[in-house]
């Protein structure tokens, strides 16, 4: 099977060159064990290896086999995250000083790219799940009826699938937002994996960005930019922009392997992940798909009394979760988790049976008002202050808990008393937040 960056980074190496170009290790000397075997394959831009941000091999087919995968015109690696991605997605699709249709649950990525092209948002409420706690997916009526009553917003970014797994129906919202005459943008984030298992959740989207380090077996920070319509230079010149100027090469490798192994065994392993958590979400009360929710396969999000004492036990019993909230444990599994992995699971949510069940309700108060702009907010003078005495002052930095990063308060709100009541409630564990002198 074709891995066509992999394969010239191995002939590279196999030349037994001596490297007078950077990185400073020359394919050698790594401090650290751990990282040894990556050495010879980490290289800069030469002959045969390419330039990530120019065109030609083996650049243009690594890219163009991520590109038919998942139905773009267009693939461009990422070193600096989806971070990365959503930075250059938003910077295709807008012009500085326009108006975006933003779903509030976006990654405080997407906020920070408000401030960095000066755009202003337009809010999109997700509707709130009573039963489940949560947010659900993006309505369709909705970013209609928001389009219709803000005829000059051109861009649509929305998040989908969330930290929870829940997708929304991209193609039946970039049929909406195509005939109005703007583009979508997905966050897909957490949703690197889903074409591999047959779904197609970013189908019409004219961008988006997925992680692969999130849901892959691929390298910390490595993701992917899909784009059609905008033209090869335009994106790779923007996603230039946002990232360095040494791309590292095995993270760039790592996602030419991951990709070929997804089409071939990694496909029946993933498989047999999405039955695992299917299995678990059967025995254990869960996030459960149907009646309109359409969730990720492999993402087990489960209800429990409190997310955070939940998520010490499990860690007391040698499990990490990647993130709790008030009401639930939301667990990452993949192809890469085996049997065992999924045995010990299952004992220790056994062993905690009695703290599952139907969580506190915890719905999130209405939108903070804007009293600045939110470049205004993260370009302008600001203090450190202790969040507790901050009702009033106005916010330069997001106020998001991490995971899963979606903002409270945004930069540009003020930050009033109810907002600090509902941070404590959900367990912020932040003191001090950054204002406006
Ligand atoms: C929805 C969403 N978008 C974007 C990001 C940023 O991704 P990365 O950490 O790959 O830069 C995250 C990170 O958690 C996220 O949850």
């Amino acid at each position: 099977m074709p891995t066509p960056l992999y394969d010239a980074l191995r002939a590279y190496a196999a030349r037994g060159p001596a490297r007078f170009h950077m990185p400073g290790h020359k394919g050698r000397d790594l401090p650290l064990a751990e990282l040894r075997g990556l050495a010879s394959i980490d290289v800069t831009e030469l002959p045969g290896t390419g330039n990530l941000y120019e065109p030609g091999e083996p650049f243009d087919a690594a890219q163009a086999l991520w590109a038919e995968r998942f139905g773009f015109d267009q693939c461009q690696f990422l070193t600096g995250g989806s971070t990365q991605g959503v930075h250059t997605g938003l910077a295709l699709c807008c012009a500085p000083g326009e108006r975006v249709l933003m779903d509030r649950g976006c990654h405080r990525s997407a906020f920070h790219a408000l401030a960095l092209l000066d755009l202003e948002p337009v809010w999109l409420e997700r509707p709130w799940l009573r039963r489940e706690n949560l947010t659900g997916p993006i309505s369709p009526e909705a970013v209609e009826q928001a389009l219709e009553q803000n005829p000059d917003v051109k861009t649509v970014c929305i998040t989908s699938p969330t930290y929870a797994g829940v997708l929304s129906n991209v193609g039946a919202l970039s049929r909406i937002v195509h005939a109005h005459g703007a583009r979508l943008f997905v966050d897909g984030a957490h949703g690197a994996h889903l074409p591999f298992l047959g779904l197609a959740p970013f189908w019409g989207a004219d961008a988006a960005a997925v992680s692969a380090h999130k849901t892959l077996p691929a390298m910390g920070q490595s993701a992917l930019l899909f784009a059609s319509g905008f033209g090869p230079e335009r994106v790779r010149q923007t996603a230039s922009v946002y990232g360095t100027s040494s791309p590292s090469y095995p993270m760039m490798a790592s996602m030419d392997a991951a990709r070929d192994w997804m089409e071939g065994e990694g496909t029946w392993e993933y498989q047999r992940a999405a039955v695992r958590v299917a299995e678990l979400r059967r025995k254990f009360p869960s996030l459960q798909p149907g009646n309109g929710l359409s969730l990720d396969p492999t993402r087990l999000t489960l209800k429990v009394e409190d997310g955070p004492a939940f998520g010490l036990e499990l860690e007391r019993r040698g499990i990490f979760a990647e993130m709790s909230d008030g009401g639930h444990i939301i667990l990452i599994c993949t192809c890469c988790d085996d049997d065992d992995a999924f045995r010990r699971l299952d004992q220790a949510l056994e062993a905690l049976r009695s703290r599952m069940g139907d969580c506190p309700p915890l719905p999130p108060p209405p939108l903070p008002r804007a009293a600045v702009s939110p470049r205004q907010a993260m370009f302008a003078p600001r203090e450190t202050a202790p969040l507790a005495d901050c009702a009033g002052r106005i916010a330069a930095a997001p106020i998001a808990p991490y995971p899963p990063g979606v903002p409270v308060i945004a930069p540009g709100e003020r930050i009033e008393k109810k907002y600090l009541a509902y941070l404590r409630e959900i367990g912020y564990n932040k003191t001090n937040a950054e204002v406006l002198c």
